[in-house]
């Protein structure tokens, strides 16, 4: 068991746990969202990639995109295949670039990672410090009703082609932390432990790092959350959204259009 870095058993298994994902979606929002830019000429910077699993969809599309995460061991396996987007291993907590990136993007419950309000704070304050002045940060984090209904006290197992893997999730209210333990073919367990931030901490992180809040969705249908939604897809810009309000509105309907 890992809980500093519970992608260091996982990492070789990951894309093929993920297979089933649906990728295309923040494929699709993030190349939606990145319309807002006047010109083709930006730079991307994702956070907690991963893999690079998002990037290497994006690098297809002539992205100039750059990666950080901070698993040593999910960086080495994404280098496995290509295409290889630039990567580097940091913590989305102190990250080692300034003004620099006009889009950032942190997702899959990448942020939901963090494991303390304060945590959250740093990491969005980082992040809108990696941005350039009217940079755009899309993000998305999962809800408590997400736990609730897929992994709270729930034990399932999952073929995934050649190996297996079990799951066991439990939830500690007092601290909004979930805990899932994750064994693959029965070896020794990693625990990844996420925790659900509310809505008002996410506002109180963006507005204290910088950022104009331009839109929080339902991730399943970008229409307005509901205590239903599993998943919260949030758009922020660093700075005077005066800019990208109207255009926002047309992004919202074009994807509300494509996941009806
Ligand atoms: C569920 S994975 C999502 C990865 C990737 N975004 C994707 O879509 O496949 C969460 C990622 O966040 C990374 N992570 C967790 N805490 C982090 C931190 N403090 N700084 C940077 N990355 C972090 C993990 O190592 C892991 O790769």
């Amino acid at each position: 068991m890992n809980i500093s870095e519970p992608f260091s058993d996982l990492a070789r298994y990951y894309d093929a746990i993920m297979s089933d994902v649906d990728y295309d979606r923040w494929l699709v929002v993030t190349t939606a969202v990145a319309e807002l830019f006047p010109t083709k000429q930006f730079t991307h910077l994702d956070v907690g990639c991963g893999t690079s699993l998002l990037m290497k969809q994006l690098l297809r599309y002539g992205w100039n995109s750059m990666g950080v995460d901070i698993s040593q061991s999910m960086l080495r396996n994404g280098r496995r295949s290509g295409p290889l987007p630039v990567t580097a291993a940091a913590d989305m907590r102190s990250l080692p670039v300034v003004g620099q990136f006009d889009y950032a993007t942190c997702l899959f419950d990448s942020l939901n990672f963090l494991l303390t309000a304060e945590g959250l704070r740093v990491a969005v304050r980082e992040i809108a410090t990696s941005l350039a002045d009217d940079g755009l940060f899309y993000f998305d984090i999962i809800t408590e009703r997400m736990v609730t209904e897929h992994f709270e006290n729930r034990k399932w197992v999952e073929s995934n082609g050649g190996f297996s893997t079990s799951w066991e999730g439990v939830f500690d209210r007092k601290t909004s932390i979930a805990r899932t333990a994750v064994t693959v073919n029965q070896q020794l367990p990693s625990v990844i432990e996420e925790r659900i931030h509310t809505v008002d901490e996410v506002r109180k992180a963006l507005d204290e790092a910088g950022f104009t809040l331009l839109g929080l969705y339902d991730a399943e249908d970008w229409r307005a959350p509901t205590r239903k939604s599993l998943r919260l897809d949030g758009v922020a810009v660093k700075g005077d959204p005066t800019l990208y309000r109207k255009k926002m509105r047309g992004v919202e309907s074009f994807l509300r259009d494509a996941f009806k």
